[in-house]
């Protein structure tokens, strides 16, 4: 028996599904996960020795690919010192400073130890700042597993097609509304018949967690005028695409500025982080200077944001982007013959290095279009892929990424 298949069973007797977070356990597929030991640039390998060329990178921070040796020395040297004080350290401020430099509408910005984190503190300001409760999101997108966002939600969620978790009082799922992605009339409609009682919109600018779905020509403008109309504050989940799809995310990229802004995976370069941030008017009704309440034993912990403050240092260097960008096209027309030659009922979403081969015609433009895929083909599709030493996602409704290491 191979070693990740002991180590599975031992695990599932100790681990709920053996697993700390459901997509890795490969329920959407079939099959025992592979239990990674080392990554080295764009390869992992797995305990029985194999590699794999890696197109999960830890769903998404490793935008610079594993262990790169600056961000490695860097953690390193800070271990060194300590790894938690509860104190403030200049590490926050300096990365602090570095997000601000990314996003102009961020004034001022909370560290926090997950994308979870930083969600869930986001909805509560803003729920506290209006006064009040509803909330708006979009079918398919997901925000980490914050109670009142995992109804319709996507990744794990809807790879296991649930609507909505267990465990959420309906009291609490009542007042999140639910609406397609890329519709502006559906919004419309939303925010004029429940004006004044909704705190906020908020949504995968670029949807990562139903596969890879574009907006539409002017629907991130429509989304920015019609909050503003109605008077919502308009919240960007760039847990994937900031520093991702540009240094300044989808905000740079679509030139589309988001009333409060959440942040992880990339900024902290693989170690736990989360941030959340937008004008200080907002920010500042957070305790200790205001009434939201908001806190965290590690957050801004200094091996995650020394570790961050490396990886978006090298983000910075000139052309990092275009480079990267240069690199997944080069893919992506590979890809596309590939696809053309053997007339596949495949459809390619993509947007910079990120991408899902969606096993239907296209186009895939919301959920509801991406539940056409042919999950089953999918799962013989990964698991090809993975014999012939290529991990990609674990499921159809997930994001595959492309790092400066491949
Ligand atoms: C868009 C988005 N928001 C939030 C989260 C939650 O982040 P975390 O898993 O760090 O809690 C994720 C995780 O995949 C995500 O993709």
């Amino acid at each position: 028996m191979k070693r990740s298949e002991q180590l599975f069973r031992e695990a599932r007797k100790h681990i709920p599904g053996g697993v700390n977070s459901p997509v890795r356990a490969f329920k959407a597929v079939g099959g025992v996960p592979k239990f990674i030991r080392k990554g080295k640039g764009a390869y992992i390998w797995d305990v029985d020795g194999k590699r794999y060329l890696d197109f999960v990178m830890s769903w998404g921070p490793l935008v610079l690919g594993h262990a790169h040796p600056n961000v490695i020395r860097a953690v390193a040297d800070q271990a060194k010192n300590g790894t938690s004080f509860g104190t403030p350290t200049e590490n926050e401020v300096e990365l602090a400073e570095l997000v601000k430099s990314a996003f102009p509408s961020i004034e001022k910005v909370r560290l926090v130890s997950s994308g979870t984190e930083a969600v869930m503190s986001a909805i509560r300001l803003a729920r506290g700042v209006t006064g009040r409760e509803k909330i708006v999101k979009c079918d398919g997108c997901y925000h980490g597993h914050v109670d009142s966002l995992l109804v319709q939600a996507g990744s794990g969620a809807a790879t296991f097609g649930i609507a909505s978790s267990k465990g959420i009082p309906e009291a609490l799922a009542k007042l999140t509304i639910s609406i397609p992605y890329n519709d502006t009339d559906i919004l419309e409609g939303v925010l004029k018949r429940h004006a004044r009682e909704i705190a906020c919109f908020i949504l995968e600018p670029v949807p990562a967690n139903m596969g890879v779905i574009l907006p539409k020509r002017g629907y991130l403008e429509k989304v920015r005028t019609l909050t503003r109309k109605y008077d919502v504050i308009l919240i960007f989940d760039e847990v994937v695409t900031g520093f991702r799809i540009a240094f300044g995310g989808a905000q740079e990229k679509f030139g589309v500025e988001a009333d409060l802004t959440c942040l992880g995976k990339i900024l902290g370069g693989g170690l736990p982080i989360g941030a959340f941030g937008g004008r200080k008017e907002l920010m500042d009704h957070l305790a200790p200077e205001g009434k939201v309440y908001q806190a965290g034993t590690l957050s801004g912990n200094p091996l995650a944001t020394r570790s961050g403050i490396e990886t978006l240092k090298q983000l910075r260097n000139k052309n990092f982007y275009q480079e990267l960008e240069r690199k997944s096209c080069a893919f992506y027309e590979l890809l596309d013959s590939q696809i053309e030659k053997y007339s596949l009922p495949v459809t390619l979403n993509r947007i910079g290095s990120c991408f899902t081969l969606f096993f239907t015609e296209g186009p895939v433009t919301d959920f509801r279009s991406a539940k056409r895929a042919d999950t089953k083909r999918y799962a013989r599709f990964f698991h090809r892929l993975l014999a012939s030493g290529i991990y990609v996602a674990p499921s159809q409704f997930e994001t595959n990424f492309i790092s400066e290491a491949h």
